[in-house]
């Protein structure tokens, strides 16, 4: 028997307009830290793009996990993860730069590639397909593309160069099947050590902790919220 499945196909939902470029702009400001401007105003087209494939209006629409559901922050917003990443890897790059003038970091790479590591989460979080992977798995894939790896396609979609779009899709478990460059080892490390201080702080929810690693203990909060 011949099976008809209904064929989907990602693309734009909504035009993107400079509004949504200007709200990405305002929720993202350390995408000004990305040295080239061509590199700049792609990376802002990328997450546009990104938006614009999905029903989110703005990055600070998006919940704050790292996976759908796990880890969970305890308040905030996907702005607030993805913003200490670009400062946590700028950071990381710094310290060895300093301490060792002989290494050589691409800095375009490497903030352009942590403004954009998690820039398929618009694709991979949104409701209307998470409930449709969620009805048909084996027609769709559940998810039918991870974050990192729509993250790929938006990069190369808005022209950014292949070592960001490697970041995106190197950056999380993809990245154990692959041959890493250094600027994608850097935000690796301050992506999931992002994660996993979030968790040993008492950020993340205590339902959503398991999803980190098994030796990590949540400390209570001053305030205790
Ligand atoms: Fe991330």
């Amino acid at each position: 028997m011949v099976k008809k499945m209904k064929h989907h196909y990602a693309g734009l939902r909504r035009p993107i307009t400079d509004e949504t470029r200007a709200s990405v702009a305002e929720d993202f400001p350390e995408i000004a830290l990305i040295p080239n401007e061509v590199l700049r105003a792609r990376a802002v087209e990328a997450w546009s793009y990104a938006l614009c494939c999905s029903d989110f209006l703005r990055i600070t629409d998006l919940p704050p996990e790292g996976n759908p559901g796990a880890p969970a922050l305890r308040r905030g917003t996907q702005a607030d993860h993805v913003r200490g990443v670009v400062r946590l890897s700028r950071l990381i790059a710094e310290e060895f730069a300093q301490s060792y003038p002989s290494v050589a970091v691409d800095w375009d790479i490497l903030i352009a590639g942590a403004v954009c590591h998690d820039v398929g989460k618009p694709y991979e979080f949104d409701p209307g397909n998470r409930n449709r992977w969620q009805a048909a798995p084996a027609d769709s894939g559940a998810p039918t593309f991870r974050h990192s790896v729509f993250g790929m396609h938006v990069c190369l979609t808005v022209g950014l160069p292949e070592e960001v779009a490697h970041i995106a899709v190197g950056h999380s478990f993809e990245g154990q099947y692959m041959g890493v460059s250094a600027e994608c080892m850097i935000i690796r490390q301050a992506d999931h050590g992002w994660w996993h201080v979030a968790g040993a702080l008492g950020l993340i929810t205590p339902e959503s902790i398991g999803a980190l690693s098994g030796n990590l203990r949540a400390r209570e909060q001053r305030n205790n919220t």
